[in-house]
């Protein structure tokens, strides 16, 4: 077996996507689900950027168990040293250097020529090198980098020690063959490659930030670098769901390639992702999209039932997603739901248990039939990891054609209700001036969608939104039956994230 290494940047690099921001609880959850997925390696921030961050790498390297923590510095010595005591809890720490060897960013960025980058960088190695022994150097930019100059720089750190060097495609702007052609030239004119890993890391920018990674396996490196649902900077990184599938089901052109992805469980941790960083997945998204495995034209879904290959290229079973089928009503017990929790990996303490069995049982007196879907929004809402400061108590609306729309809201603060009134220009509207005007913040509303979670007329409403406060986004989601409920949880949801800022 070729062993192609998964080194997951979701919590760092997909944080870095606007709006993303996750609390080191949320972290902590998304990286033991990565640990549960089969992730190699796990990069759970940059210390250096705050000290919420440095928490939730130190938190992580204390949890984790068999997948590596890694902490991501600048070459410069603050960066280094707090990397490296973040990392202290871990068993098995990387540090993970980067430094720009493009010319746009030597003469722009940094004013210094290519031997002042080399001797920074050699610097950092050696101060890193005190911290752990597991380094990854990156070139940062380097599909625009002079190649000459790429095959200098990784010849001295590995030289220092690091064994794996990363080959970022920054800005997105690489071709396949081109980066094929880039790590087979690193493999052909770096001396001392053989000592380190060649990773690839990849943008969206163009599209091709999984083609490209997947060019650069082919090309030789034997680590990618991956987001779950190819969140990230700007347009994204490479989706780890579709690299690994991609590897897995085109044995033809990766032959005895292998990940240590437990594919079954890349739904559940996609679904997660996008609930704690509220970033929707489209319904075409490639593996875990709504409509990535549904079939709806005659002839596909007539051919289908004769044999499923015919249309289908992968089991939709093997990624984890369930047959959504028909499952509880307004007459299931607590067992019922409790087991069916269990199947769509949700483990809940007693409390959360009875609280979401209520809300369970007061969605399904409204909507007769709950789906695998349904149940997940409901719970997922259970189990927020914080106590939020503020909660819905009451709302009430009044719209129409021909009458201005107008909301009074009741919230909970530590138990104590605080009511406001306010009109709007719609109802939604009314009901979130009545909230800022509970709250005292003065949110702009940045973008709003609102999604219907499974079908029917009585369909749970999911609403994710984002709010702008001095040029921070905060975002926030909520589910119901009823949208301007749904729309008021999201805002409230929203508000908590910016008041525990
Ligand atoms: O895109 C990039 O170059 C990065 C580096 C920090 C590896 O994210
Ligand atoms: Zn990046």
């Amino acid at each position: 077996m070729d062993k192609i290494i998964i080194f997951d940047t979701t919590l760092r690099d997909g944080e870095q996507a606007p709006g993303a921001s996750l609390n080191k609880q949320q972290k902590l959850e998304i990286a033991l689900q990565l640990e549960k997925l089969g992730v190699d390696v796990i990069e759970a921030g940059f210390p250096v950027a705050s000290p919420d961050d440095f928490q939730a790498v130190s938190q992580v390297s204390r949890k984790l168990k068999k997948s590596i923590p890694c902490a991501l510095a600048r070459c410069i010595k603050k960066d280094i040293v707090l990397a490296g005591e973040a990392l202290k809890p871990a068993k098995s720490p990387r540090i993970h250097l980067f430094l720009a060897t493009s010319k746009i960013h030597l003469q722009y960025k940094f004013r210094k020529t290519e031997e002042e980058i080399l001797s920074i960088a050699q610097d950092a190695m050696r101060l890193a090198g005190k911290y752990c022994e597991d380094i990854e150097f990156s070139t940062e930019d380097a599909t625009r980098s002079e190649r000459d100059f790429i095959f200098r720089m990784l010849e001295a750190v590995i030289k220092l020690g690091a064994k794996t060097v990363n080959i970022p495609d920054t800005t997105g702007y690489s071709y396949p063959q081109e980066m094929y052609s880039l790590i087979r030239d690193i493999k052909d004119n770096v001396p001392n490659i053989n000592k380190a890993v060649i990773s690839a890391h990849c943008h969206d920018d163009l599209g091709m930030a999984v083609a490209n990674s997947l060019s650069g396996v082919l090309g030789g490196a034997r680590q990618v670098h991956c987001t779950v649902n190819g969140i990230g900077e700007r347009a994204g990184n490479a989706s780890l769901e579709e690299v690994v599938m991609a590897i897995k089901t085109r044995r033809d052109i990766f032959g005895d390639m292998r990940t240590g992805i437990n594919t079954k469980e890349i739904f559940r941790t996609s679904r997660l992702v996008s609930k704690l960083t509220n970033y929707i997945i489209p319904s075409n998204k490639a593996i875990v999209g709504k409509n990535a495995f549904a079939h709806e034209s005659g002839i596909h879904q007539d051919a289908i039932l004769k044999n499923r290959l015919t249309y289908e290229i992968m089991d939709p079973r093997e990624v984890g997603v369930s047959s959504n089928q028909l499952i509880l009503g307004k007459h299931s017990g607590r067992h019922a739901f409790k087991e069916r929790l269990l199947v769509l990996g949700f483990k809940l303490s007693d409390k959360q248990l009875n609280s979401a069995f209520e809300r369970f049982k007061t969605v399904a007196d409204k909507k007769k039939e709950m789906f695998d879907d349904d149940l997940r929004y409901l719970v997922e809402d259970e189990i927020k990891p914080q106590k939020p400061l503020w909660s819905l108590k009451d709302f009430y609306t009044h719209s129409g054609t021909s009458t201005t729309p107008e909301a009074k809201v009741v919230l909970l603060k530590k138990g104590k209700p605080q009511e406001a009134v306010s009109g709007g220009d719609g109802p939604i509207d009314a009901c979130f001036k009545a909230i800022d005007k509970i709250v005292g913040i003065k949110a702009r509303l940045e973008d709003f969608r609102l999604e219907a979670v499974t079908s029917g007329k009585d369909a749970l409403g999911h609403v994710n939104l984002k709010l702008m406060v001095k040029n921070v986004a905060y975002s926030g989601s909520g589910s119901s039956t009823d949208i301007i409920e749904a729309a008021v949880k999201a805002y409230i949801d929203a508000v908590n994230k910016i008041e525990n800022k």
